[in-house]
Protein backbone atom coordinates (compact mmCIF):
# COMPACT_ATOMS: atom_id res chain seq x y z
CA UNK A 1 0.00 0.00 0.00
CA UNK A 2 1.55 3.54 -1.00
CA UNK A 3 2.79 5.15 1.79
CA UNK A 4 -0.21 7.61 2.22
CA UNK A 5 -3.19 5.28 1.45
CA UNK A 6 -4.50 3.55 4.46
CA UNK A 7 -8.07 1.98 5.29
CA UNK A 8 -8.73 4.89 7.38
CA UNK A 9 -8.08 8.62 9.14
CA UNK A 10 -9.40 8.84 12.11
CA UNK A 11 -9.50 12.33 12.91
CA UNK A 12 -8.78 13.10 17.20
CA UNK A 13 -6.63 11.44 19.36
CA UNK A 14 -8.86 11.74 21.97
CA UNK A 15 -10.90 8.56 23.99
CA UNK A 16 -12.81 7.16 21.39
CA UNK A 17 -10.11 7.81 18.37
CA UNK A 18 -7.21 6.51 20.22
CA UNK A 19 -10.03 3.07 20.94
CA UNK A 20 -10.71 3.13 17.65
CA UNK A 21 -7.35 3.44 15.75
CA UNK A 22 -5.93 0.67 18.07
CA UNK A 23 -8.64 -1.83 17.85
CA UNK A 24 -8.69 -1.62 14.04
CA UNK A 25 -4.83 -1.54 13.72
CA UNK A 26 -5.28 -4.62 15.42
CA UNK A 27 -7.34 -6.19 13.21
CA UNK A 28 -4.74 -5.43 10.30
CA UNK A 29 -6.02 -2.00 9.00
CA UNK A 30 -3.79 0.27 8.23
CA UNK A 31 -4.75 3.43 10.23
CA UNK A 32 -3.57 7.21 10.15
CA UNK A 33 -4.70 8.91 13.82
CA UNK A 34 -4.77 12.66 13.44
CA UNK A 35 -4.82 15.12 15.71
CA UNK A 36 -3.88 18.95 15.88
CA UNK A 37 -3.26 18.77 19.10
CA UNK A 38 0.63 18.19 19.77
CA UNK A 39 -0.10 15.80 22.63
CA UNK A 40 -2.95 12.58 23.02
CA UNK A 41 -5.92 12.60 25.24
CA UNK A 42 -5.88 15.73 26.90
CA UNK A 43 -9.06 15.58 28.46
CA UNK A 44 -7.81 12.04 29.44
CA UNK A 45 -5.43 13.39 31.23
CA UNK A 46 -6.97 16.39 33.64
CA UNK A 47 -10.13 13.66 33.79
CA UNK A 48 -11.21 12.65 37.25
CA UNK A 49 -8.81 15.08 39.33
CA UNK A 50 -6.07 13.38 37.11
CA UNK A 51 -7.20 10.09 38.21
CA UNK A 52 -9.23 9.45 35.37
CA UNK A 53 -12.94 7.90 36.01
CA UNK A 54 -12.51 5.52 33.40
CA UNK A 55 -15.76 3.33 33.00
CA UNK A 56 -18.55 2.66 35.26
CA UNK A 57 -19.85 -0.58 36.89
CA UNK A 58 -23.32 0.78 36.17
CA UNK A 59 -23.39 1.12 32.44
CA UNK A 60 -26.88 1.30 31.22
CA UNK A 61 -28.33 2.94 28.06
CA UNK A 62 -30.36 4.84 30.72
CA UNK A 63 -27.61 6.94 32.09
CA UNK A 64 -27.60 8.80 28.60
CA UNK A 65 -29.07 11.74 26.70
CA UNK A 66 -30.01 11.80 23.29
CA UNK A 67 -32.71 12.19 20.78
CA UNK A 68 -32.74 8.27 19.76
CA UNK A 69 -32.49 6.83 23.69
CA UNK A 70 -32.07 3.27 22.14
CA UNK A 71 -29.15 4.14 19.81
CA UNK A 72 -26.22 3.64 22.36
CA UNK A 73 -27.75 0.21 23.02
CA UNK A 74 -25.72 -1.71 20.87
CA UNK A 75 -22.97 0.18 21.11
CA UNK A 76 -22.44 -0.31 24.54
CA UNK A 77 -23.83 -4.29 24.81
CA UNK A 78 -21.01 -5.32 22.74
CA UNK A 79 -18.00 -3.57 24.47
CA UNK A 80 -19.12 -3.02 28.46
CA UNK A 81 -17.25 -1.52 31.11
CA UNK A 82 -16.24 -5.43 31.96
CA UNK A 83 -14.41 -5.30 28.82
CA UNK A 84 -12.53 -1.95 29.07
CA UNK A 85 -11.54 -3.31 32.79
CA UNK A 86 -9.98 -6.57 31.33
CA UNK A 87 -7.97 -4.12 29.33
CA UNK A 88 -6.81 -1.88 31.83
CA UNK A 89 -6.36 -5.31 34.11
CA UNK A 90 -3.90 -6.63 31.01
CA UNK A 91 -2.20 -3.41 31.38
CA UNK A 92 -1.54 -4.26 35.42
CA UNK A 93 -3.28 -1.05 36.31
CA UNK A 94 -4.68 -0.44 39.57
CA UNK A 95 -8.37 0.61 39.95
CA UNK A 96 -10.51 1.21 42.82
CA UNK A 97 -14.23 2.12 42.97
CA UNK A 98 -14.74 5.26 44.53
CA UNK A 99 -18.58 5.86 44.83
CA UNK A 100 -21.54 4.95 42.64
CA UNK A 101 -19.54 2.03 40.16
CA UNK A 102 -17.42 5.06 39.56
CA UNK A 103 -13.58 3.29 38.39
CA UNK A 104 -10.52 5.90 39.01
CA UNK A 105 -6.93 4.60 38.74
CA UNK A 106 -4.94 4.53 41.57
CA UNK A 107 -2.23 6.08 40.33
CA UNK A 108 -2.84 8.33 37.32
CA UNK A 109 -4.55 9.51 34.21
CA UNK A 110 -1.74 9.12 32.36
CA UNK A 111 -1.45 5.68 33.09
CA UNK A 112 -5.00 5.04 31.00
CA UNK A 113 -3.22 7.21 27.70
CA UNK A 114 0.15 5.10 28.08
CA UNK A 115 -2.58 2.02 27.97
CA UNK A 116 -3.92 3.19 24.81
CA UNK A 117 -0.98 4.49 22.86
CA UNK A 118 0.41 1.24 23.90
CA UNK A 119 -2.33 -0.51 21.86
CA UNK A 120 -1.96 1.36 19.52
CA UNK A 121 1.53 0.92 18.62
CA UNK A 122 0.48 -3.09 18.74
CA UNK A 123 -2.12 -2.25 15.99
CA UNK A 124 0.97 0.31 14.04
CA UNK A 125 -0.98 2.91 13.90
CA UNK A 126 0.48 6.06 12.09
CA UNK A 127 -0.13 9.12 14.51
CA UNK A 128 -0.41 13.06 12.96
CA UNK A 129 -0.23 15.15 15.84
CA UNK A 130 0.27 18.78 16.17
CA UNK A 131 -1.41 19.22 12.59
CA UNK A 132 -4.03 20.80 11.22
CA UNK A 133 -7.37 19.18 8.98
CA UNK A 134 -7.22 21.80 5.98
CA UNK A 135 -9.22 20.16 3.45
CA UNK A 136 -11.58 16.84 2.73
CA UNK A 137 -12.35 15.79 -0.40
CA UNK A 138 -14.52 12.65 -1.13
CA UNK A 139 -14.95 10.69 -4.48
CA UNK A 140 -14.14 7.46 -4.09
CA UNK A 141 -12.07 7.43 -1.30
CA UNK A 142 -11.28 10.26 1.09
CA UNK A 143 -8.77 12.70 0.69
CA UNK A 144 -7.39 14.24 3.20
CA UNK A 145 -5.11 17.57 3.41
CA UNK A 146 -2.95 17.36 6.70
CA UNK A 147 -0.34 20.35 6.50
CA UNK A 148 1.92 19.79 3.56
CA UNK A 149 0.65 16.19 3.12
CA UNK A 150 -2.50 14.84 1.27
CA UNK A 151 -3.47 10.79 2.56
CA UNK A 152 -6.36 9.15 1.56
CA UNK A 153 -8.57 6.33 2.90
CA UNK A 154 -11.84 4.90 2.05
CA UNK A 155 -12.91 5.16 5.69
CA UNK A 156 -13.10 8.49 7.46
CA UNK A 157 -13.66 8.77 11.19
CA UNK A 158 -15.03 12.03 12.91
CA UNK A 159 -13.58 11.34 16.60
CA UNK A 160 -12.81 15.28 17.11
CA UNK A 161 -15.55 15.58 20.39
CA UNK A 162 -17.48 18.02 21.46
CA UNK A 163 -17.16 22.19 21.98
CA UNK A 164 -16.53 21.03 25.92
CA UNK A 165 -13.43 22.94 27.29
CA UNK A 166 -12.10 25.06 24.40
CA UNK A 167 -9.18 25.71 25.79
CA UNK A 168 -7.85 22.30 25.66
CA UNK A 169 -8.58 21.97 21.99
CA UNK A 170 -12.12 21.12 21.48
CA UNK A 171 -13.77 22.42 18.53
CA UNK A 172 -17.04 21.69 16.74
CA UNK A 173 -15.17 20.58 13.57
CA UNK A 174 -16.71 17.00 13.78
CA UNK A 175 -20.65 19.07 13.38
CA UNK A 176 -18.80 20.89 10.77
CA UNK A 177 -17.23 17.90 8.48
CA UNK A 178 -20.47 16.26 9.25
CA UNK A 179 -23.08 19.06 7.99
CA UNK A 180 -20.71 19.53 4.97
CA UNK A 181 -21.59 15.28 4.10
CA UNK A 182 -25.65 16.44 4.94
CA UNK A 183 -25.89 14.83 8.32
CA UNK A 184 -28.10 16.54 10.68
CA UNK A 185 -26.77 18.08 14.08
CA UNK A 186 -28.85 18.12 17.07
CA UNK A 187 -28.55 20.82 19.01
CA UNK A 188 -25.32 21.36 21.11
CA UNK A 189 -25.23 23.02 24.50
CA UNK A 190 -22.99 22.53 27.49
CA UNK A 191 -23.62 19.99 30.12
CA UNK A 192 -22.26 18.77 33.56
CA UNK A 193 -21.70 22.43 34.26
CA UNK A 194 -22.10 24.96 36.83
CA UNK A 195 -25.44 26.55 36.97
CA UNK A 196 -25.52 30.67 37.41
CA UNK A 197 -27.76 32.12 39.51
CA UNK A 198 -29.40 35.94 39.59
CA UNK A 199 -31.82 38.04 41.22
CA UNK A 200 -33.53 36.65 44.69
CA UNK A 201 -31.22 33.13 44.22
CA UNK A 202 -28.20 35.69 44.07
CA UNK A 203 -29.07 35.65 48.14
CA UNK A 204 -27.08 32.47 48.14
CA UNK A 205 -24.12 33.62 47.32
CA UNK A 206 -22.89 34.32 51.01
CA UNK A 207 -23.22 30.28 50.72
CA UNK A 208 -20.36 30.11 48.82
CA UNK A 209 -18.13 27.09 49.03
CA UNK A 210 -21.00 25.20 51.35
CA UNK A 211 -21.50 21.51 50.07
CA UNK A 212 -24.63 19.15 51.08
CA UNK A 213 -25.80 16.09 49.78
CA UNK A 214 -29.39 17.14 48.17
CA UNK A 215 -31.98 15.60 45.39
CA UNK A 216 -31.64 17.59 42.40
CA UNK A 217 -34.06 17.24 40.20
CA UNK A 218 -34.26 19.11 36.79
CA UNK A 219 -37.04 18.13 33.94
CA UNK A 220 -37.83 14.38 34.87
CA UNK A 221 -34.05 13.31 36.05
CA UNK A 222 -33.17 13.56 39.94
CA UNK A 223 -29.87 12.77 41.36
CA UNK A 224 -29.40 12.07 45.17
CA UNK A 225 -25.73 13.59 45.27
CA UNK A 226 -23.70 16.42 46.61
CA UNK A 227 -24.49 20.58 45.73
CA UNK A 228 -22.10 23.45 45.89
CA UNK A 229 -23.05 26.90 46.65
CA UNK A 230 -20.37 29.15 44.39
CA UNK A 231 -19.93 32.54 43.84
CA UNK A 232 -21.64 31.85 40.79
CA UNK A 233 -24.53 29.75 41.52
CA UNK A 234 -24.40 25.91 41.99
CA UNK A 235 -22.12 23.18 41.28
CA UNK A 236 -21.35 20.11 42.42
CA UNK A 237 -21.94 16.49 41.73
CA UNK A 238 -25.95 16.79 41.63
CA UNK A 239 -26.25 20.16 39.89
CA UNK A 240 -23.67 19.17 37.48
CA UNK A 241 -25.75 16.14 36.73
CA UNK A 242 -29.06 17.64 37.19
CA UNK A 243 -27.60 20.64 34.33
CA UNK A 244 -27.60 17.78 31.38
CA UNK A 245 -31.48 17.84 31.52
CA UNK A 246 -31.87 21.77 32.32
CA UNK A 247 -33.25 23.93 29.37
CA UNK A 248 -33.40 27.81 29.86
CA UNK A 249 -35.88 29.36 31.57
CA UNK A 250 -36.44 25.70 33.53
CA UNK A 251 -36.17 25.85 37.21
CA UNK A 252 -33.96 23.04 39.15
CA UNK A 253 -36.19 21.77 42.19
CA UNK A 254 -33.66 20.77 45.62
CA UNK A 255 -34.62 19.09 48.46
CA UNK A 256 -32.15 19.92 50.86
CA UNK A 257 -33.60 16.85 53.64
CA UNK A 258 -33.82 14.02 51.04
CA UNK A 259 -34.27 11.45 53.99
CA UNK A 260 -37.38 13.60 55.86
CA UNK A 261 -40.90 12.72 56.41
CA UNK A 262 -43.20 14.99 54.77
CA UNK A 263 -44.78 15.73 58.66
CA UNK A 264 -41.00 16.08 60.04
CA UNK A 265 -41.44 19.49 61.26
CA UNK A 266 -44.72 18.90 63.02
CA UNK A 267 -43.34 15.77 64.58
CA UNK A 268 -40.44 17.95 65.65
CA UNK A 269 -43.15 20.81 66.98
CA UNK A 270 -44.43 17.75 69.24
CA UNK A 271 -41.61 16.25 70.72
CA UNK A 272 -39.34 19.99 70.61
CA UNK A 273 -41.37 22.93 70.65
CA UNK A 274 -38.70 25.54 72.38
CA UNK A 275 -36.59 24.18 69.24
CA UNK A 276 -36.48 26.46 66.13
CA UNK A 277 -36.34 26.11 62.78
CA UNK A 278 -32.37 26.80 62.24
CA UNK A 279 -31.46 24.33 64.69
CA UNK A 280 -34.01 21.89 64.08
CA UNK A 281 -31.82 22.33 60.12
CA UNK A 282 -28.43 22.32 60.99
CA UNK A 283 -28.69 18.75 62.94
CA UNK A 284 -28.68 17.21 59.23
CA UNK A 285 -27.42 20.49 56.74
CA UNK A 286 -24.41 22.69 57.41
CA UNK A 287 -25.49 25.60 59.79
CA UNK A 288 -25.02 28.41 57.16
CA UNK A 289 -27.31 27.06 55.04
CA UNK A 290 -30.13 25.90 58.07
CA UNK A 291 -29.57 29.91 59.13
CA UNK A 292 -29.87 31.20 55.53
CA UNK A 293 -32.92 28.38 54.54
CA UNK A 294 -35.16 29.44 58.50
CA UNK A 295 -34.02 33.26 57.21
CA UNK A 296 -35.75 32.78 53.86
CA UNK A 297 -38.91 30.90 56.17
CA UNK A 298 -38.69 33.25 58.47
CA UNK A 299 -39.45 30.93 60.39
CA UNK A 300 -37.89 31.02 64.41
CA UNK A 301 -39.36 28.41 66.91
CA UNK A 302 -41.51 26.05 66.42
CA UNK A 303 -44.09 26.24 68.84
CA UNK A 304 -44.87 29.61 67.51
CA UNK A 305 -45.01 28.43 64.48
CA UNK A 306 -48.42 27.13 62.91
CA UNK A 307 -48.37 23.75 61.81
CA UNK A 308 -49.73 24.72 58.35
CA UNK A 309 -46.89 26.90 57.90
CA UNK A 310 -44.22 24.30 59.08
CA UNK A 311 -46.34 21.52 56.59
CA UNK A 312 -45.58 24.25 53.83
CA UNK A 313 -42.30 25.12 54.79
CA UNK A 314 -41.27 20.65 54.73
CA UNK A 315 -42.73 20.94 51.90
CA UNK A 316 -41.00 24.06 50.43
CA UNK A 317 -37.84 22.33 52.21
CA UNK A 318 -38.36 19.44 50.02
CA UNK A 319 -38.30 21.08 46.45
CA UNK A 320 -36.37 24.87 46.70
CA UNK A 321 -36.68 26.12 43.25
CA UNK A 322 -33.78 27.90 42.08
CA UNK A 323 -34.02 29.54 38.66
CA UNK A 324 -30.60 29.77 36.71
CA UNK A 325 -30.01 32.53 34.40
CA UNK A 326 -27.73 30.13 32.77
CA UNK A 327 -24.16 27.97 33.30
CA UNK A 328 -20.89 28.55 32.90
CA UNK A 329 -20.99 27.20 29.22
CA UNK A 330 -18.64 25.45 27.30
CA UNK A 331 -15.85 26.92 29.13
CA UNK A 332 -16.28 24.53 32.07
CA UNK A 333 -18.58 22.12 30.97
CA UNK A 334 -16.92 18.65 30.94
CA UNK A 335 -19.22 17.47 28.08
CA UNK A 336 -21.51 18.45 25.25
CA UNK A 337 -25.37 17.37 24.90
CA UNK A 338 -26.77 16.96 20.92
CA UNK A 339 -23.86 16.64 18.31
CA UNK A 340 -24.31 14.40 15.23
CA UNK A 341 -27.58 13.44 14.81
CA UNK A 342 -28.03 9.17 15.73
CA UNK A 343 -30.74 9.27 13.19
CA UNK A 344 -28.44 9.31 10.51
CA UNK A 345 -25.74 6.65 12.13
CA UNK A 346 -26.07 3.32 11.99
CA UNK A 347 -26.11 1.94 15.73
CA UNK A 348 -24.34 -0.75 14.90
CA UNK A 349 -20.61 0.47 13.18
CA UNK A 350 -21.06 4.17 13.92
CA UNK A 351 -21.21 4.53 10.15
CA UNK A 352 -23.70 7.06 8.35
CA UNK A 353 -26.21 5.70 6.98
CA UNK A 354 -26.02 7.42 3.28
CA UNK A 355 -22.39 8.87 3.06
CA UNK A 356 -20.53 5.45 2.36
CA UNK A 357 -17.00 5.14 4.70
CA UNK A 358 -17.80 8.54 7.17
CA UNK A 359 -17.91 7.26 10.62
CA UNK A 360 -18.81 8.99 13.71
CA UNK A 361 -18.12 8.13 17.37
CA UNK A 362 -17.66 9.53 21.12
CA UNK A 363 -18.69 12.62 22.04
CA UNK A 364 -19.04 14.28 18.82
CA UNK A 365 -22.16 12.20 18.35
CA UNK A 366 -25.52 13.26 20.23
CA UNK A 367 -25.03 10.58 22.99
CA UNK A 368 -24.27 12.19 26.48
CA UNK A 369 -23.54 10.14 29.82
CA UNK A 370 -24.15 11.06 33.31
CA UNK A 371 -21.31 11.71 35.29
CA UNK A 372 -19.00 9.04 36.81
CA UNK A 373 -17.51 7.17 33.83
CA UNK A 374 -20.03 6.95 31.58
CA UNK A 375 -18.73 9.38 28.56
CA UNK A 376 -15.25 7.53 28.86
CA UNK A 377 -17.56 3.91 28.55
CA UNK A 378 -19.15 5.46 25.32
CA UNK A 379 -16.19 6.80 23.84
CA UNK A 380 -14.58 2.97 24.22
CA UNK A 381 -17.91 1.33 22.88
CA UNK A 382 -18.69 3.26 20.02
CA UNK A 383 -14.97 3.87 19.30
CA UNK A 384 -14.74 -0.44 19.55
CA UNK A 385 -17.80 -0.50 17.24
CA UNK A 386 -16.58 1.38 14.48
CA UNK A 387 -13.44 -0.26 14.54
CA UNK A 388 -14.88 -3.32 13.79
CA UNK A 389 -15.92 -2.02 10.53
CA UNK A 390 -13.36 0.16 9.15
P1 LIG B 1 -12.06 14.04 23.10
O1 LIG B 1 -12.45 15.43 23.41
O2 LIG B 1 -11.48 13.19 24.17
O3 LIG B 1 -11.02 14.00 21.89
C1 LIG B 1 -11.19 14.78 20.75
C2 LIG B 1 -9.83 14.99 20.13
O4 LIG B 1 -10.03 15.64 18.90
C3 LIG B 1 -8.91 15.86 20.96
O5 LIG B 1 -7.68 15.20 21.12
C4 LIG B 1 -8.81 17.15 20.18
O6 LIG B 1 -7.53 17.75 20.28
C5 LIG B 1 -9.07 16.67 18.76
N1 LIG B 1 -9.59 17.70 17.88
C6 LIG B 1 -10.57 18.59 18.11
N2 LIG B 1 -10.76 19.37 17.03
C7 LIG B 1 -9.89 18.96 16.09
C8 LIG B 1 -9.60 19.38 14.77
N3 LIG B 1 -10.25 20.39 14.20
N4 LIG B 1 -8.62 18.72 14.10
C9 LIG B 1 -7.93 17.72 14.65
N5 LIG B 1 -8.15 17.28 15.92
C10 LIG B 1 -9.13 17.89 16.61
N6 LIG B 1 -15.64 11.47 31.27
C11 LIG B 1 -15.62 10.33 32.01
O7 LIG B 1 -16.21 9.34 31.60
N7 LIG B 1 -14.92 10.27 33.18
C12 LIG B 1 -14.23 11.35 33.68
O8 LIG B 1 -13.55 11.25 34.70
C13 LIG B 1 -14.30 12.57 32.95
N8 LIG B 1 -13.71 13.70 33.43
C14 LIG B 1 -13.71 14.84 32.67
C15 LIG B 1 -13.08 15.99 33.17
C16 LIG B 1 -13.07 17.15 32.41
C17 LIG B 1 -12.45 18.39 32.97
C18 LIG B 1 -13.66 17.14 31.12
C19 LIG B 1 -13.62 18.36 30.26
C20 LIG B 1 -14.29 16.02 30.64
C21 LIG B 1 -14.35 14.86 31.42
N9 LIG B 1 -15.00 13.72 30.95
C22 LIG B 1 -14.98 12.58 31.73
C23 LIG B 1 -15.64 13.67 29.63
C24 LIG B 1 -14.68 12.97 28.65
O9 LIG B 1 -13.40 13.58 28.74
C25 LIG B 1 -15.19 13.08 27.21
O10 LIG B 1 -16.53 12.66 27.14
C26 LIG B 1 -14.34 12.21 26.29
O11 LIG B 1 -13.01 12.67 26.33
C27 LIG B 1 -14.87 12.24 24.86
O12 LIG B 1 -13.99 11.50 24.07
P2 LIG B 1 -13.82 11.84 22.52
O13 LIG B 1 -12.71 10.99 22.06
O14 LIG B 1 -15.11 11.77 21.85
O15 LIG B 1 -13.37 13.37 22.50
Amino acid sequence: MPRDQYDAIILGAGAAGLLCAAIAGQRGRRILLVDHADEVGKKILISGGGRCNFTNLHTAPDRYLSANPHFAKSALSRYTAADFIALVDSHRIAWHEKTLGQLFCDGSAKQIVALLLDECARGQVDLALGQSVTDIAHVTDYRVTIGARTVTAPSLVLATGGPSIPKLGATGFAYDVARRFGLKIVEPRPALVPLTLAGDDLLFRDLAGVATPVVARAGKASFHEAALFTHRGLSGPAILQASSYWRHGDAVGIDFLPAATPDWLLALKRTQPRTTLRRALAATIPDRLAEALSDRLAIGELAATTDRRLTDAARTLADWRFHPNGSEGYAKAEVTVGGISTADLSSQTMAARRVPGLYAIGEAVDVTGWLGGYNFQWAWASGWAAAQDV
